[in-house]
């Protein structure tokens, strides 16, 4: 039997989770985990370069863990755990450090979009080294596929970098990992903009009530031109069409398309229509969540038992590590 390839996914525990995780990486994490060896990271470090305010980070790691669970990730089959609670990803990360240039980092055009976003003006030598901390996650599960959103893919390139030079400098321990981009890597937002973002405040949690759905979608952008039912629309401009139509009710779509373009459809209806066939894509969601919201322990031993199964093989790959570059 051929041995499965490994998955190292992440995501930073910004909070609640949203339909661009959802659609982004999320519905692919679950497509891929009978055919992949999958190993799912809460990055908490990393989610530091974007606050300082730790207050938080624990709840959001758990309600993160929630969504993953109630999405379909099986924690039999993939390994869910908090980069913080495994020493090696720190330890990892310092060797991998020494292995890059300072100037290769600057280049990285993702900081330079955290910076933009988080309007700072000096950033830290974390940010900067943001990409190796991420490296470092890769490599230690020794990871081959990596399924990501299109912004991540500067960060793949890197660690490939990365596992070249430590391979070609000490001793052969790395694979070369691919990126792996979803089919709708990139949902917009309810606002027209390119992306779904916590900071854009234009999402549709996985966790909204029916009601909440509605409500947001009823304020959606859609054509300009269109003011009234009964002004002819132009659906290729209009993101209730491309983007939420297209994915939560594909089989409307030629009539939509028909009797937005004739008047016949107006956009309040439209929207209504969009927004009830997003409620009924999350019913078995959020039905899986109302049960792990009850019983939270059990999500944490859930934790527990990820990160010590993830503990052990990075503990492998950090002894092969050492004895590569004969320390220890
Ligand atoms: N940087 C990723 C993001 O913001 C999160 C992440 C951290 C990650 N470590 C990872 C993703 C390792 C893939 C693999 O989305």
């Amino acid at each position: 039997m051929n041995k499965k390839k490994r998955i190292l996914s992440g995501m930073r525990p910004t909070g609640k989770l949203h339909l661009g995780h959802l659609v982004g990486a999320l519905e692919n994490w679950v497509a891929l985990q009978g055919e992949y060896d999958n190993f799912h990271l809460i990055a908490d470090y990393h989610a530091l370069t974007t606050s300082l305010d730790t207050s938080e980070i624990y709840n959001n790691s758990i309600e993160m863990l929630i969504d993953w669970l109630s999405v379909g990730l099986d924690p039999a089959k993939s390994p869910m755990f908090r980069q913080s609670q495994i020493k090696e990803h720190t330890e990892l990360h310092l060797i991998l450090s020494m292995l890059i240039t300072a100037a290769r980092l600057e280049r990285n055009p993702t900081v330079k979009e955290q910076v933009r976003d988080l309007n700072i003006e000096n950033i830290s030598y974390g940010h900067l080294g943001y990409p190796v901390l991420q490296a470092a996650d890769i490599l230690l599960y020794k990871g081959e596929v990596v399924p990501v959103g299109e912004d991540q893919v500067p960060h793949v390139e890197i660690t490939r970098e990365i596992a070249r030079r430590f391979n070609t400098q000490y001793k052969k321990v790395f694979p070369a990992p691919e990126p792996k981009l979803a089919k709708f890597a990139r949902l917009p937002g309810l606002d027209g903009n390119a992306k779904m973002s916590k900071s854009a405040g234009n999402t549709i949690l996985l966790s909204d009530s029916p009601d909440t759905i509605q409500k947001k979608m009823g304020k959606a952008v859609t054509d300009p031109l269109k003011i009234r039912r009964g002004d002819p629309g132009r659906p290729e401009i209009c993101l209730v069409f491309y983007a939420y139509h297209k994915k939560f009710n594909p089989a409307e779509i030629p009539v939509i398309d028909r009797d937005c373009r004739s008047g016949a459809l107006g956009c309040v209806d439209c929207k209504a229509n969009a927004a009830n066939h997003i409620i009924e894509y999350l019913v078995p969601f959020r039905e899986k969540r109302r049960q792990y919201e009850s019983n939270r322990n059990h999500v944490e031993e859930i934790l527990h038992d990820g990160e010590a199964r993830a503990r052990l093989v990075a503990q492998k790959t950090m002894k092969e590590v050492h004895e590569a570059m004969g320390i220890g």
